[in-house]
């Protein structure tokens, strides 16, 4: 635990045990299917642990095998975020936690007495009811705690910090031009303890834009009707995909935000293929090279990466993932 302190990483905050029964349901709710309109579908089958909280797919498939528009982020970086979702439409991890479970295109439970009905008939959460039955914030805190839980193990890049020697020639070289000539550290920054990698900002990437340039009024309107109907904005985000394109905009309606989307953390990027909020980009390499082209694009001056180059870029970003 020591080590992990030390690289400014914070050890799982089980200190006490209220916080440690909250996280033992959290986990239990995490992986618990029944809590789906079909009983197929839990949290975990789009945020699979063993590929740090994604699920490779482009975009996610949600109950009775319908996909959204939208590719899984990594939960192990969900804390260190400010705001949630590609599109930032949400702040608070306890309000994003219980989303999923009535989302038609995830967990597409009818609503939250549904929810709640299907936790408390269930011997298993037994043990977690407090002489009385689970309630709305017990499941969002447990969930939250459960995410707070999940230790960000450090990266081979994290440990190089004091010890240089940790990274490849090929991979040092990676680093000096992601902080220099293809200055990706401009919006991925490598500021903070651990390197947050992301500036929390939006910013336009030119994926997927091109498909609704012409269509925004019309867009626009649709926005306007479903609020006015008081659809949960998350709900019209997952089911449209034209909707999904218009990015910040669709939170804040201001024309600079048109199809911009939060910076991605890359941590772990090497184990979250497919990439992009609309999991449009396959390979880490064509990932690399999209974002070398469209970055420079939005300067306005080209960045000319040799092939060597751009394959030492690619090297240090696979630095940047721990190994399992
Ligand atoms: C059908 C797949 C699916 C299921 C099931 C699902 N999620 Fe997600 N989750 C996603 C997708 C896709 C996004 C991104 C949506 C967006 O940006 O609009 C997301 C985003 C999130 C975020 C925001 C992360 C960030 O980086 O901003 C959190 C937190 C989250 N999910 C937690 C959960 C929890 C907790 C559950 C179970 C109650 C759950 N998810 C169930 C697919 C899923
Ligand atoms: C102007 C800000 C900005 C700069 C500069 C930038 N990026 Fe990005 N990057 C983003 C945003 C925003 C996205 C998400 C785009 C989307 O999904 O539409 C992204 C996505 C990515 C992804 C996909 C991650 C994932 O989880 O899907 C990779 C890999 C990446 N960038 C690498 C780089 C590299 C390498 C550079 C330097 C050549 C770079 N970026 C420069 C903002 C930036």
């Amino acid at each position: 635990m020591s080590g992990l302190t030390g690289c400014g990483l914070s050890p799982p905050s089980s200190d006490t045990n209220g916080d440690a029964t909250s996280i033992a349901l959290g986990r239990e709710l995490f992986f618990d299917q029944s809590l789906s309109a079909d009983g197929t579908i839990s949290c975990a089958n789009c945020h699979v642990p063993s590929k740090s909280f994604t699920d490779g797919q482009g975009v996610s498939i949600g109950v009775r095998g319908v996909p959204g528009t939208r590719n899984a982020p990594d939960l192990s970086d969900a804390t260190a975020y400010s705001t949630l979702f590609w599109d930032g439409r949400e702040s608070e991890l306890k309000v994003v936690a219980l989303q999923a479970f009535t989302n038609p295109r995830e967990m597409g439970l009818p609503d939250e007495a549904a929810l709640l009905k299907q936790i408390n008939t269930q011997e298993r959460y037994a043990r977690f009811a407090k002489g009385r039955p689970l309630d709305q914030s017990d499941i969002a805190g447990g969930l939250t705690q459960y995410l707070r839980s999940l230790p960000r193990q450090p990266t081979r890049y994290d440990r190089s910090i004091g010890e240089p020697s940790l990274l490849s020639m090929d991979e040092r070289a990676g680093l000096a031009l992601f902080a220099g000539k293809a200055a990706c550290t401009e919006c991925h920054l490598l500021a903070g303890d651990p390197v947050a990698l992301t500036d929390q900002r939006f910013h336009h990437a030119g994926v997927g834009f091109e498909q609704i340039a012409g269509d925004v009024t019309a867009l626009l309107g649709r926005l306007e009707q479903s609020t006015r109907t008081g659809q949960p904005l998350g709900e019209l985000v997952l089911s449209e995909r034209e909707i999904a394109e218009l990015g910040r905009f669709a939170v804040t309606r201001r024309p600079p935000d048109l199809g911009a989307f939060r910076t991605p953390s890359l941590r772990n990027v090497a184990r979250t293929a497919p990439y992009m909020h609309d999991g449009s980009v396959a390979t880490l390499d064509k990932a690399v090279e999209r974002e070398i082209y469209y970055r420079s694009l939005g300067r306005g001056r080209a960045v000319n990466l040799t092939v060597t180059e751009q394959a030492q870029l690619t090297a240090f970003l696979r630095a940047l993932s721990t190994e399992n």
